[in-house]
């Protein structure tokens, strides 16, 4: 077949080079966007490689000072510290012992980085409970939400005596962002933010975390997070929490959630976060590692991906390697 008339219209133009692309580029991906989650444990002699996630380690104190350091020298926007404790209980004590792991790793992190970087935690208990749950549970084995919000509450509070400057509340407790928001107004941190958990889902995609933590969980958390089937409950929980006054709005997993994010992007007046979540982060590493994926490539393409449907910033476990590609 000849071609008559040849088309005029060729958005080839824009793309015939280099310059032309960095040009006309819609989304980048920047340092700033990038938050590293890190992990201490309690009594470590040695950082500890997670053998699901090749690359991250549970840290010593010491060590995740230095991390915590590293990570900033190359622009890493903020950290979102978790922590495994030495002895769990049924209420997760240690998370709100000023002298518990979470507490002090938060105080060492903003000695080390605070004035550079934004030094978050995760906000919840199962790290901290001998039964993993993200909360406390009733004689029948329930999580019970209100028992829950109180002790998140408190440990709101030890968080932000401890320094942090913006809790994370990631147990999808209903009405979790108000109790922590009205805990930190009295106790006298009305500037600490709360970056809310608003949709998150029960994930397959969180495996590896769970080594990572040594989590103590049987079965799932199906009770309180949300079944991966829904997005009109995703836009019902978003404007739950932006009405209980959250400052940020995360969305988790990320790359099987991109929609999600998407609809946070147009429904949210807050910047919205993105969780790139363990799993994804396992399976880039696991196909990289046999040679059936361009390792690079991917994780700046995943980066991007999660940006252009609508993230300001994104959590993942490659913030620092990518942000001194990116720099
Ligand atoms: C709960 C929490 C989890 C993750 C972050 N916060 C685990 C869960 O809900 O089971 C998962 C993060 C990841 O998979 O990278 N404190």
């Amino acid at each position: 077949m000849t071609i008559t008339s040849p088309p005029t219209v060729r958005p080839r133009r824009l793309r015939r080079n280099a310059a032309l692309r960095r040009l006309v580029a819609e989304t980048d991906v920047r340092p700033r966007h990038l938050v590293l989650p890190l992990f201490v444990k309690e009594g470590l002699a040695e950082p500890a490689p997670v053998p699901s996630l090749p690359g991250v380690v549970q840290h010593t104190r010491d060590s995740l000072r230095k991390a915590a350091h590293d990570a900033v020298a190359a622009g890493v926007g903020g950290l979102m510290l978790f922590a495994v404790p030495a002895t769990r209980d049924a209420v997760g004590s240690a998370a709100t012992d000023p002298d518990g792991i979470l507490n002090q790793a938060v105080d060492d992190v903003t000695a080390e980085v605070g004035n550079d970087s934004v030094v978050m935690a995760d906000l919840c208990l199962d790290e901290f409970t001998d039964h993993g749950h993200c909360g406390v549970l009733t004689p029948d084995g329930d999580v019970d939400n209100d028992a829950t919000l109180a002790r998140y509450a408190d440990m709101a509070v030890a968080l932000a005596d401890a320094g942090c400057q913006v809790v994370g509340p990631s147990g999808m407790m209903d009405g979790q962002v108000a109790v922590v928001r009205a805990a930190l107004d009295r106790a006298g941190h009305p500037n600490v933010a709360v970056l809310a958990y608003a949709a998150k889902y029960a994930s397959g995609f969180y495996g590896p975390f769970r080594d990572a933590v040594d989590s103590q969980l049987t079965g799932d958390r199906k009770t309180y997070q949300m079944d991966p089937a829904n997005a009109v409950e995703a836009v019902r929980e978003l404007a739950l929490d932006l009405t209980e006054g959250a400052d940020i709005v995360l969305v988790k997993p990320a790359m099987s959630y991109l929609d999600i994010v998407r609809r946070a992007a147009e429904q949210a007046t807050v910047p919205v976060a993105a969780y790139q979540v363990s799993g994804e982060y396992a399976m880039v590493e696991a196909a990289a590692a046999r040679g059936w994926l361009d390792r690079d490539r991917v994780v700046v393409e995943s980066l991007t991906s999660i940006r252009r449907a609508g993230a300001s910033l994104v959590l993942t476990y490659w913030a620092t390697e990518a942000a001194e590609r990116l720099l």
